[in-house]
Parts: C-alpha cells; sequence; structure tokens
C-alpha cells in the first residue's frame, strides 16, 4: 500500500439524512484535488446514496462502519463483506471502539471481521486504542499490541497489504481532547514496528489517527511520523471542517 499519500476518512457514525448527505457531499465533491487519498464512511441505508453522489472521478472512495465476520445465511439482520463488496464499498471499519464497548465485540470477533472483509476483498480499517485508565496505568502499547495479535491470528495467508489500521486514543474520540504529538508519535512508531514484525518489513500499511481531529490541529498530527492520515468523526459531517483536515493532510 503507498503511505506517501494519506488517507483522511470520514466516520459519520450513525447520523445522516438524504437531504443532509446531499448537500454535504454537494460540498466536498466540489472542491478539486483534495491532495490526499478520501473515503467517506455512512450508515448502511445511505451507501447507495453515497455511491450514486460520489462522481466516478471524484477520488473519494465509499466505506461502511461495520461488517459481519459471517458469510451470507441466516444472520438477521447483519450485512456480509460480500454485499459490501457487491454495492461498491471500497473500506469497511471493523472494530471501532464504540462497537467493542457498545455491542461487546471483543479481539476475537475484530480478528475474524478483518478476514471477513479480507476475503472479500474490502480493504479494513482496523481501530485500536486505549481506554483513559489503561493509559494512566501506563498500559497502553501493551492493549495496542494485543489487539493487533488478535487480528494477526485471524488473518494468516490473507492479504495483509490490505489492511489499514487507525489509532483512536479512546478518551480523545467525541471529547475534543486530542492526544498529544508526543503520544501520537509513541503509539504509531510502535505500531509500525509491530506490521514489520508480523506483516514484513515490505508491507507498507497505513496508519490513521483517529481522536478529536479538527482543521487547527490536523497539520500537526499529520506531520508526526508514521502518522498515515486520520479517521475523523464529527469534523467530517461539516464539509468546510472536512476539506480543511484533507487539504491539511
Ligand atoms: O472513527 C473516528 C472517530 O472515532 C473519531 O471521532 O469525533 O473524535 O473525530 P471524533
Amino acid at each position: 500500500m503507498d503511505v506517501s499519500t494519506k488517507l483522511v476518512v470520514g466516520n459519520w457514525k450513525m447520523n445522516g439524512s438524504l437531504a443532509g448527505n446531499a448537500e454535504l457531499l454537494g460540498e466536498v465533491t466540489k472542491s478539486a484535488g483534495l491532495g490526499c487519498e478520501v473515503a467517506v464512511c455512512a450508515p448502511f441505508p445511505y451507501l447507495m446514496q453515497v455511491l450514486q453522489i460520489l462522481p466516478p472521478r471524484s477520488g473519494i472512495a465509499l466505506g461502511a462502519q461495520n461488517v459481519s465476520e459471517f458469510d451470507d445465511g441466516a444472520y438477521t439482520g447483519e450485512v456480509s463483506a460480500r454485499m459490501l463488496s457487491d454495492l461498491g464499498c471500497s473500506y469497511v471499519i471493523v472494530g471501532h471502539s464504540e462497537r467493542r464497548s457498545l455491542f461487546h465485540e471483543d479481539d476475537g470477533t475484530v480478528g475474524r471481521k478483518t478476514r471477513a472483509a479480507l476475503r472479500a476483498g474490502l480493504l479494513p480499517i482496523v481501530c485500536v486504542g486505549e481506554t483513559s485508565a489503561e493509559r494512566n496505568d501506563g498500559i497502553t502499547l501493551e492493549v495496542v499490541t494485543r489487539q493487533l495479535d488478535a487480528v494477526a491470528a485471524e488473518i494468516d495467508g490473507l492479504d495483509v497489504d490490505q489492511i489499514v489500521l487507525a489509532y483512536e486514543p479512546i478518551w480523545a474520540i467525541g471529547s475534543g481532547l486530542t492526544a498529544t504529538a508526543e503520544q501520537v508519535g509513541e503509539v504509531h512508531a510502535s505500531i509500525r514496528t509491530w506490521t514489520q514484525r508480523v506483516f514484513g518489513s515490505e508491507v507498507t500499511t497505513k496508519i490513521l489517527y483517529g481522536g478529536s481531529v479538527k482543521p487547527g490541529n490536523a497539520a500537526e498530527l499529520f506531520a508526526v511520523p508514521n502518522v498515515d492520515g486520520g479517521l475523523i468523526g464529527g469534523a467530517s459531517l461539516v464539509a468546510r471542517d472536512f476539506l480543511a483536515i484533507c487539504h491539511a493532510a
């Protein structure tokens, strides 16, 4: 994967409306030449609308926010990786902290979802990160490594070059508290070391930062070594802010 170009991904979370999506994307797609790779991860009901709105040459890719670990079948309410790929999704967020905490997705589930995404030809954006308690206890790197090891255990033989990783300190998500450049640099360097050891030094994995990325801090965060872009929540719902973050990449 080419890490020379930053990747900025908008995670709309459970937000949006047909009218609001059209307005937001209308503004975002007006801006030519964003200078980075961009993806928008919309809620399932809006994926087809977003795909139809994004001009083919806009350079903006479609992503989903979750995926089933299972293949098609008797899994009421689930959405398979094959369906997302069939629809035209390129990316899928896997293991977001909100899925882990609110919907009880453990490390093994995240690993199996990553496997399902890879097998369907999707680019999984695998989220890892620590709670404030874990950071205060000084075990951030151990937590992140444990989460990454659980993914590696499920994807043997699959194309790891397709994996994107996202470090999202849970205490920075939606809080307005952003990790410092030093904190981000330490964890991203540790993740890079892990990818080189586990995936191989020839694999260049994009490592995104997420957690209160805003127009005012994006440039500093994107300048931190081993930060290959951002996973943007709240700011991705405001065209002006999302564009400013993309231009900072
Ligand atoms: O997935 C990105 C999200 O968790 C970050 O949210 O609002 O802090 O940018 P926010």
